[in-house]
């Protein structure tokens, strides 16, 4: 584990613990507010992401930047990352040995952001940070306090893209995200 930001990304850039690192343009470590309250996780870079070395700023952040303003979230004003730094070929999801060799770099980041709630986007980074026993479908906008952190899972914004009647549930959540947050 780095105790500072610089060494962690520098460690980051110069990975090769798996096989993505071949195919990757830039490595897309993560944004936003390092002491951030709320964190947010996706599952990992899309070709935009690649290209810009940024999280969620293609069609999916998008999305998801429409919904953090319908309820007042302030993207600066949070932390967001993802389960792997390197762009899956095909957007795939990520593979089991992939996840493994990266969670390492996100249990770090967690560390040192110390947020008190992290929003879980999606199956691939509710079963990587909670365990595979977890199913997005059952937990989605339920809350799941572990070692003083409160997780809430909810659909990932791809998913709102395919299957338009999950918005009002990612509203929702994010709504419940936001209420938890203002009682701090
Ligand atoms: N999807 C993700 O899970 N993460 C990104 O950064 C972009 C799209």
């Amino acid at each position: 584990m780095f105790d500072t930001w610089e060494e962690l990304e520098e460690s980051i850039k110069n990975c090769n613990r798996c096989k993505l690192y071949k195919g990757r343009n830039n490595i897309v470590f993560g944004t936003g507010n390092k002491n951030a309250d709320i964190m947010f996780i996706g599952e990992g870079p899309g070709a935009d992401e690649d290209m810009q070395g940024q999280p969620f700023v293609g069609k999916a952040g998008k999305l998801m930047n429409m919904a953090f303003e319908i309820v007042g979230i302030n993207r600066q004003e949070v932390y967001i990352a993802n389960i792997v730094k390197c762009r899956p070929p095909s957007n795939r999801n990520p593979e089991e040995d992939e996840a493994q060799a990266c969670l390492n770099y996100l249990r770090n980041q967690v560390m040192l952001v110390k947020p008190k709630i992290i929003v879980l986007l999606g199956s691939v980074s509710l079963k990587n940070i909670l365990g595979k026993e977890y199913n997005i479908t059952s937990s989605r906008g339920k809350w799941i306090e572990k070692k003083d952190i409160l997780y809430m899972p909810t659909w990932h914004p791809a998913a709102l893209l395919r299957d338009e009647t999950k918005k009002i549930d990612f509203i929702k959540d994010l709504k419940l995200v936001m209420e938890k947050y203002n009682q701090f």
